[in-house]
């Protein structure tokens, strides 16, 4: 058979994907559905970058890169637009069939751990609410124990001539990253070195990244609290108490910690 455009993006398969569970139909339903699926979407999308800038730190490979981390913040800007369409719903619109989501939630979003993981956001825990999915856990698993963007970014900064502190190099995988004073000095210096300026161009987009991953989780949490208030999540969190506490948590904290000084 002819490779055409519905049989090579498997158009009729996604389309058999939208299962509504209201009834009689709730129109919104569908627009919930959907957004989710794409943001599903995105996630696999910036999961596959996210490999390549890991192989591009090893390698040393700066442009590719930054190449890479324009992609990731255009994704993650986009990612924050697309709550606008959501804010489209209103909460008497979502009431009519959230009760039909029983306990769904993007809380067992196994890929949105696996993000969280891949960046060195890495909190074992988390991993529960997703637990029922046997494929979603075997990925969640394997990236808890590998290697984050952070552990490549220090070989990066190997390259340029950076040491790395030992205790982060023998921290155990599974553990989150943590502020390094050492590691701000040696950015510091290479922002302040003027045969580095192409490595600040790479700073400075995973600096715009780190600020859109928190304005998605400020945004999302507004998104939450205009459409259900204080009610508790169908994922059996407080809710919006519970989404307040990882606001302003940055995934690159040593490139925000230096910015006074710059
Ligand atoms: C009206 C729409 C939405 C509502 C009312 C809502 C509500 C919530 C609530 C209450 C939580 C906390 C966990 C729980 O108890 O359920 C949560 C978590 C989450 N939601 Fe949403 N959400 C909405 C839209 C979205 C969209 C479009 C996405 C896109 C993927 C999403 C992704 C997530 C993720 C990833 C978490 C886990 C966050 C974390 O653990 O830090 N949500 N949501």
């Amino acid at each position: 058979m002819a490779l055409t455009y519905a049989n090579y993006l498997q158009v009729e398969k996604l389309l058999e994907l939208q299962t509504p569970q209201s009834s009689p139909p709730e129109h919104d339903e569908m627009l919930f559905i959907v957004i989710h699926q794409t943001y599903e979407l995105w996630f696999r999308l910036m999961l596959h970058e996210l490999d390549g800038v890991c192989r591009d730190f090893s390698a040393n490979r700066l442009y590719a890169a930054i190449h890479t981390w324009k992609r990731l913040r255009t994704i993650m800007k986009t990612l924050v637009g697309q709550l606008d369409i959501l804010e489209t719903m209103t909460p008497m619109s979502f009431t009519s069939f959230r009760s039909r989501l029983e306990t769904a939630s993007g809380f067992q979003s196994a890929q949105f751990r696996e993000f969280e993981f891949a960046l060195g956001y890495k909190r074992p825990e988390m991993m529960k609410p997703a637990a029922g999915e046997p494929a979603g856990l075997k990925r969640m698993e394997s990236r808890l124990h590998s290697r984050s963007v952070m552990d490549h970014f220090y070989d990066y900064l190997e390259h340029q001539g950076v040491e790395i502190p030992r205790p982060l190099r023998d921290k155990p995988l599974e553990s989150p990253t943590q502020p390094n004073a050492q590691i701000q000095e040696a950015l510091f210096r290479l922002y302040k070195s003027p045969s580095h300026q192409e490595s600040v161009i790479l700073f400075e987009l995973m600096t715009d990244f780190d600020e859109g991953q928190q304005e998605w989780r400020y945004r999302h949490v507004k998104a939450v609290e205009r459409t259900i208030g204080n009610k508790e999540g169908t994922g059996g969190s407080l809710g919006v108490e519970f989404l307040k506490r990882s606001l302003f948590q940055p995934v690159f904290p040593d490139l925000w910690a230096i910015r006074h000084r710059l």
